[in-house]
């Protein structure tokens, strides 16, 4: 993506440097065909003096030369027309703000790419050393999301589905589950039966019953012992860890919800589906919903 990035800046400084020779020729042909048209002027005039041909009479009664006066001063208003007035806005003033401007968005554009890149560079290093000391287990992201792949809203669950919440507990129960601090306090307490870890930025957070680390990468390697940790939410540590995981447990609750955290879009080129099993609305659950297992490919 970076390399293609690079060729669409040089191609517009190409284009820029392009304008700018264009206008410099436009203009350098306007000023030769003054000079021409002012001497070859005179120098008609003074022919038609001095060779006595000032009583000859051409077309509409003129001499010669004050025709051939006049059409060249017609094609020199032309000219003149195009290069200033058609093109008054591709003027000096003009092409100093355009190349202003291009320089800065492709400045912008140059130092987001190099952030993105970066940061690209930075997260594929960690998951390459991440990946070589974890190999053997098999980081699980497990979550419960809507159609429309909304997770919580006000820092709570949306809805309440009791086979949902077995499911979580069957598949988690005597593993390692690593969450966000939103999430760890949206929760009455730590997760029974379970290494609960909490990731924080905050260097002073203390959570009860539970481990604190201040990455994923260190919440992972504080999970290095279990062969399936799993990474139980939020939004924002789903949407970070997609990278780093090997399976997602997902519950897809067949309802458009509303709600300010969300479940990352899965892109079905890097994931499986593996399984599906699908339960329906009763009174113990307010929507259907399906249990569907990814493997990243
Ligand atoms: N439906 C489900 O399956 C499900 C599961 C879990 C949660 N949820 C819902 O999701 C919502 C919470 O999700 P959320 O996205 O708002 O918050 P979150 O992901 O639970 O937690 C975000 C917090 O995690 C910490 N954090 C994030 N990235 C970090 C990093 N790279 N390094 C260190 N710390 C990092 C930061 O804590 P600090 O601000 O302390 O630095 C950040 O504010 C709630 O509504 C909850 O009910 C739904």
């Amino acid at each position: 993506m970076p390399i293609k990035s690079n060729d669409r800046i040089n191609q517009d400084q190409i284009n820029l440097v392009e304008n700018a020779q264009n206008r410099i020729r436009q203009k350098k042909r306007l000023f030769y065909h003054f000079s021409i048209m002012f001497f070859g002027n005179i120098s008609f005039l003074t022919f038609n003096l001095l060779f006595g041909f000032k009583d000859e009479v051409v077309l509409f009664d003129y001499p010669w030369s004050y025709l051939a006066i006049a059409l060249w001063f017609l094609i020199f208003l032309i000219h003149f027309y195009n290069v200033f007035i058609t093109n008054k806005f591709m003027g000096d003033k003009w092409e100093r703000e355009q190349i202003k401007k291009l320089v800065s968005k492709q400045e912008l554009k140059i130092t987001k790419l190099k952030m993105e890149f970066e940061k690209e560079a930075r997260i594929k290093a960690e998951s390459e050393i991440f990946n070589q000391n974890n190999s053997s287990s098999c980081i699980t992201l497990i979550a419960a999301a809507s159609a429309n792949n909304v997770i919580g809203n006000n820092n709570k669950l949306i809805w309440h589905l009791s086979d949902d919440l077995k499911h979580f507990k069957e598949l988690t129960k005597g593993h390692c589950v690593i969450m966000g601090r939103k999430t760890f306090e949206s929760m009455p307490k730590a997760l029974p039966n379970r290494t609960n870890i909490v990731v924080t930025r905050k260097l002073d957070y203390i959570a009860k019953d539970a481990t604190v680390v201040h990455s994923i990468h260190e919440a992972l390697e504080k999970a290095k012992d279990d062969k399936q940790p799993f990474i139980i939410g939020g939004g924002e540590i789903y949407s970070q860890s997609m990278v780093l995981s090997d399976r997602i447990e997902l519950t897809r609750v067949h309802t458009e919800s509303q709600g300010d955290a969300y479940f990352p879009e899965i892109d079905y080129k890097l994931w499986n589906e593996v399984s599906r099993e699908e339960r329906f609305k009763d009174e113990k659950h307010q929507f259907d919903f399906t249990f569907i297992r990814y493997n990243k490919k």
